[in-house]
């Protein structure tokens, strides 16, 4: 596994400085020489939606527009996110398990691409939105097919989940199509899994997904204007792991999007990736705040830990596993001795690494975990021991960009009340 991005202590040093600690960086020049390489690489019939949930910031998605992603949004501020970063509205789809009426409202009223449905229950109500706004909404099943993912980190379908509508259950509503009035059925969408490491299984899924979104709209009988074959694409984080090889994915992969794209020309194919685009471009920096050793081991206990980086803690896995970590400005140094990382929450579970391999360590030190752009603070518990969301900088052609300021106290309680002690009267 190769490191992270390309950029060097000084200039981490240097971010820290200005920017304070517990800091989040993204190189914006690795994202775009990502997303450029794989766009490269793909079919271009294949369209990348960005999925605003692995990175909810606005100036990642406006950098990521910029380059061609289109935005897959879950929640209303993702929706507005993604139409003030520039994403054109036929450009956006929404999806998510739950979606609130007023959520359905905003994606008749931007006039979105199409909102990804996830139970006939769902459908019922968009028809209601729709019709009450004298619309018709164009809509695409989220199924959830009867095979199952291999080799994905977090299985999302083809086992008993709250996602999308179970095939068999689809395949049996003949009358789905023309059930609801004010509903456009006009594609399918398949999110299998994420964090998938292997080019073989991305192309075995397209082959499936793409043969079912085919059989299921023939059999409903609505045309397929849309095919979502999910994506899953995964970053190498622990040791052992392989990044995926564009070069040999396209290689795959490409043959299949083409014999659908030449029977469908007219058909929008459709992957949407998160982490792929922006994991390896973060770094998440703490400062060690004081040095100490419990019972033979070595604590870093610093100012930013699982508050901010709830994935370094292995991401759902029983065995514990260490993002790669390292000391930022002392990366030629011999890695002499084992640390835990952790940070300044009261449980033992703040820990961002165990037993990391480094240099011995002394308070003031720079640390950096490394290909954290995804599922950073955004699927953390910020809030926790009220410490907020740290600051984000992204870096692009040689300039730094504040993207996000910290929160501070005043930021914690903003929308706090204290109740009114006075004395009622007992009525
Ligand atoms: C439906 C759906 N789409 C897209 C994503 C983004 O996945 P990833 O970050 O692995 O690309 C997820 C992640 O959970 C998802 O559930």
């Amino acid at each position: 596994m190769s490191g992270a991005s390309e950029r060097q202590g000084p200039e981490f040093s240097r971010l820290a400085e200005e920017y304070g600690t517990p800091l989040y960086v993204y190189d914006g020049d690795e994202i775009t020489e990502r997303f450029r390489g794989l766009r490269g690489a793909l079919h271009p019939s294949l369209e990348v939606f960005y999925s605003l949930k692995a990175n909810p910031n606005i100036s990642i998605c406006a950098l990521l527009n910029t380059l061609g992603a289109r935005a897959e949004v879950s929640s209303l501020t993702e929706l507005v996110t993604a139409r003030k970063a520039g994403v054109e509205p036929r450009d956006i789809i929404f999806l998510g398990p739950g979606k609130s009426r007023a959520e359905l409202a905003a994606c008749m009223d931007e006039a979105i691409y199409t909102i990804v449905c996830e139970s006939v229950g769902e459908l019922a109500l968009i028809n209601e939105v729709a019709a009450e706004r004298g619309v018709v909404a164009p809509v695409a099943l989220r199924v959830n097919p009867s095979f199952a993912v291999k080799g994905s980190g977090l299985t999302m379908g083809g086992k008993p989940r709250q996602f999308g509508t179970d095939e068999e259950q689809l395949f049996a509503e003949t009358d789905l199509a023309t059930r609801f009035p004010a509903v456009r059925l006009m594609g399918v969408q398949v999110y299998l899994g994420t964090r998938i490491l292997s080019e073989d299984v991305v192309v075995e899924n397209t082959t499936r997904i793409l043969e079912l979104a085919e059989r299921l709209a023939d059999k409903l009988g609505f045309p397929l204007e849309m095919v979502d074959i999910g994506g899953g694409l995964g970053v190498a984080y622990f040791d052992g792991e392989r990044d995926l090889d564009v070069d040999v994915l396209a290689e795959k992969l490409n043959p299949v999007l083409d014999a659908f794209a030449r029977r469908f020309p007219d058909t929008r194919m459709i992957m949407e990736l998160g982490r792929f685009l922006v994991a390896v471009s973060g770094t998440y920096m703490v400062r060690v705040r004081y040095t100490k050793t419990s019972m033979g081991e070595n604590f870093a206990v610093s100012d930013g830990g699982t508050n901010h980086h709830m994935a370094a803690v292995g991401i759902g896995s029983y065995v514990r596993r260490n993002f790669p970590i390292v000391a930022l400005e002392r990366e030629d140094e011999p890695t002499t001795e084992a640390w835990n990382v952790s940070g300044p929450l009261c449980t033992p579970n703040d820990l961002v690494g165990k037993k990391v391999p480094l240099p011995p360590l002394a308070t003031g030190d720079l640390l950096g975990v490394q290909r954290s752009g995804a599922y950073g603070p955004t699927a953390s518990p910020v809030h926790f021991l009220s410490h907020g969301y740290p600051a984000e900088v992204l870096v692009l052609e040689g300039r730094s960009h504040l993207i996000r300021e910290r929160d501070d106290v005043t930021d914690m309680l903003a929308r706090q009340r204290l109740y009114d002690a006075a004395p009622g009267d007992g009525s």
